[in-house]
């Protein structure tokens, strides 16, 4: 599906980096976004900026943990936009902390918001893009959903979660116009990893490196426009060290933690307990 100035889109989580980079280059080809996040405080702002890049944006401050507000972000957008052509699953949060020391609220909120909130939207939109003949659904995981990180646990199975739907949507609607991609960045340097290195003074390590926010931007344009099952955004190739993690999990297993994968986290976790 061509992204123009015809496009419709739903964009969750647009008040963050990745989300809000999103938008602005959305704008600079003239689309019609719908605008979501909670609590939310950046969408006015964000929406400007689309205006102001040749955009056209409205914003709706909607907590997807809910069914209440995922209901009102549909119903929201459809009578906005008319219709969508583009749902951008983004909106995500994290804890890096041991799993036992979680609070099972933690655990169920970064599901709801990171898997059930996407699946959830596009069960809701799916009627009206199979109407129209013309859908694509962009969930937004995570090389975190791939590698499984220590300290990371609901975040990577919702990651994980994530990749899995989309591939089976992609399944199940080929043929009919609507379909699904999945990006999977490692470290981008916006957002959730800015913070990061902001709370504890530490950076990714050196054998996964760091994007920057313009390459999971590439990411979306490829993805929709070539319909690609999934892209992964990572300065080093990942592909190789994911495929070995399939073909020998033991070896791939030792190969992340010796690329430090695993005590980044560790350590995270510990400085952000202090
Ligand atoms: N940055 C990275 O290194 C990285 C790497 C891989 C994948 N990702 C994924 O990329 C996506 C965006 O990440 P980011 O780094 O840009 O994060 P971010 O800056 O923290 O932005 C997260 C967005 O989600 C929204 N949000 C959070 N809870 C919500 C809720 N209950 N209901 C509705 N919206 C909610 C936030 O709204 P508020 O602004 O109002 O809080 C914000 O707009 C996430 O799915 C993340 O997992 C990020």
């Amino acid at each position: 599906m061509k992204i123009d100035s015809s496009t419709r889109i739903l964009l969750t989580g647009a008040s963050g980096g990745i989300g809000t980079h999103l938008a602005e280059i959305l704008a600079r080809k003239g689309a019609r976004l719908m605008l979501v996040a909670n609590p939310g405080v950046d969408l006015r702002v964000v929406q400007k900026r689309v205006q102001e890049l040749g955009g056209k944006a409205d914003y709706l401050v909607a907590d997807l943990r809910t069914d209440e507000g995922v209901a009102a972000t549909v119903d929201e957008a459809l009578r906005v936009l008319g219709g969508v052509d583009l749902l951008i699953n983004n909106a995500g949060i994290e804890f890096t902390c041991a799993y036992h020391e979680l609070a099972e609220q933690d655990v169920l909120d970064v599901m709801n918001v990171n898997l059930i909130a996407a699946m959830r939207l596009t069960w809701r939109l799916l009627p009206s893009m199979l109407a129209q003949g013309r859908g694509h659904v962009v969930n937004m995981s995570s090389l975190g959903g791939r590698v499984a990180p220590a300290c990371q646990e609901p975040y990577a199975a919702s990651k994980a979660g994530l990749i899995a739907f989309t591939f089976s949507l992609r399944a199940t609607y080929r043929g009919t116009g609507v379909s699904a991609s999945v990006i999977c960045p490692g470290f981008v340097e916006t957002g959730i990893y800015t913070r990061l290195c902001e709370n504890t003074g530490m950076k990714a390590p050196l054998l996964f490196g760091s994007s920057k926010v313009e390459a999971v931007g590439t990411a979306l344009f490829r993805a929709v426009e070539k319909n690609l099952p999934d892209v992964v955004v990572n300065p080093i190739p990942m592909r190789p060290l994911l495929a070995l993690q399939q073909l020998l999990p033991r070896v791939g297993e030792a190969l992340v933690v010796a690329a430090g994968g695993h005590a980044f986290f560790r350590r995270v976790a510990e400085r952000l307990k202090k």
